[in-house]
Formats: C-alpha cells, sequence, structure tokens
C-alpha cells in the first residue's frame, strides 16, 4: 500500500518558511495505519530486540505497539521533567537553543538489544541523543528505526555507525 497520499504537507507550521509532514491522515485510516505498523515491522527484519524506545510525544505512537508485537518491552524518553524516578538526562540542539531529553535510569540494561523508533528523523539532533542515552546506560542500539526521513537534512550525519531505516523518504 502506498502511504504518501497520507501523509500531508502543512504549508507554514509549526512557523513560516517550514513545510511540516502531517502523519494524523495515516493514523486516521484503518487499513493505513495497520499497513504503516507492518510495514515498520518488516524493516526489523527479525532482529531479536529486547527493548524499544520511543521518543516523546510522536515516537509514542508506534513504539509500544512494535514493542508488543516483537515481544519486547517498551521504554519511553521524555522531555525534560516530565520521568518521575531517577534519570539519565542527553543535551540536543535545536534550531535555536537546546533541549533535553530523559531516561529512566534503569529503564535499559547492560548488553540489551535495542530498537530506537520515532516518527521523523529530521537534523538528527533528538536520535542521537537517544542513541547516547541507550549506550551510557550499556544498551546496544540494533536499528533505529523511522516512519519517514527528510534526507534534505542530513539527519544520518549525527549517527554514524548506526543501522538507519525508513518507510518513507522526501
Ligand atoms: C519532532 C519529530 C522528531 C524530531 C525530529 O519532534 O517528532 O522527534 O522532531 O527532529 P530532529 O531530527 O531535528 O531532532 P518534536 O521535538 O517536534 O516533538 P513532538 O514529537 O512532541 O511533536
Ligand atoms: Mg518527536
Amino acid at each position: 500500500m502506498d502511504l504518501h497520499p497520507f501523509v500531508r504537507d502543512i504549508q507554514d507550521f509549526p512557523e513560516p518558511g517550514v513545510v511540516f509532514k502531517d502523519i494524523t491522515p495515516m493514523f486516521n485510516d484503518p487499513k493505513a495505519l495497520n499497513a504503516a505498523f507492518e510495514g515498520l515491522l518488516d524493516l526489523v527484519n527479525g532482529k531479536p530486540v529486547d527493548k524499544v524506545v520511543g521518543m516523546e510525544s510522536r515516537g509514542f505512537f508506534f513504539a509500544p505497539m512494535l514493542a508488543n508485537k516483537l515481544g519486547a518491552g517498551f521504554v519511553p524518553v521524555r522531555k525534560k521533567g516530565k520521568l518521575p524516578y531517577t534519570t539519565l538526562s542527553e543535551t540536543y540542539d535545536l534550531e535555536y537553543g537546546t533541549d533535553v531529553l530523559e531516561i529512566h535510569t534503569d529503564a535499559i540494561q547492560k548488553g540489551e538489544k535495542v530498537l530506537i523508533h520515532d516518527d521523523v528523523l529530521a537534523t538528527g539532533g533528538t536520535a542521537s541523543a537517544v542513541c547516547r542515552l541507550v549506550e551510557k546506560l550499556g544498551g546496544e542500539v540494533v536499528q533505529c528505526n523511522f516512519l519517514i526521513i527528510l534526507d534534505f537534512l542530513n539527519g544520518k550525519d549525527k549517527l554514524k555507525g548506526q543501522e538507519i531505516v525508513s518507510l518513507l523518504n522526501y
């Protein structure tokens, strides 16, 4: 199933000059939702996975579904100050300034195989910060799995050495 018709371009969102890739039509349509989920699973290609890490907030759409199907646990990475237990933090670059992502320190055990999932790879700041969090806890990143990669932003350059896959590229 071609999923491109279910990704909608929104001009000037969230600010002038930006064309936002809106994936809500894909979630709205039961067949597209299933095709996207099955497509993301196929990209995992049978790799053993202990934990799926998804990042707040759009990474939360598919990461727990993938974890459940893969027989893995789900680990949320959240923006600063949202996780209640002891956390590890990583700073990452935004277009203007920086932000902080956090993970619970007991969420990943040493040697666990970790799949990282997010909706979009743009500049790569978010995903590279999540890789650092996972690796600091002793996890092994087995794949960075995205619904969409915005190739023109070269986010892959920030994920050197990682396996990077996506369903759609722009
Ligand atoms: C968006 C998107 C990715 C990230 C990609 O999330 O969902 O997580 O940006 O950008 P990058 O590769 O340049 O880091 P955003 O931080 O806008 O928040 P949201 O998921 O809560 O909407
Ligand atoms: Mg996000």
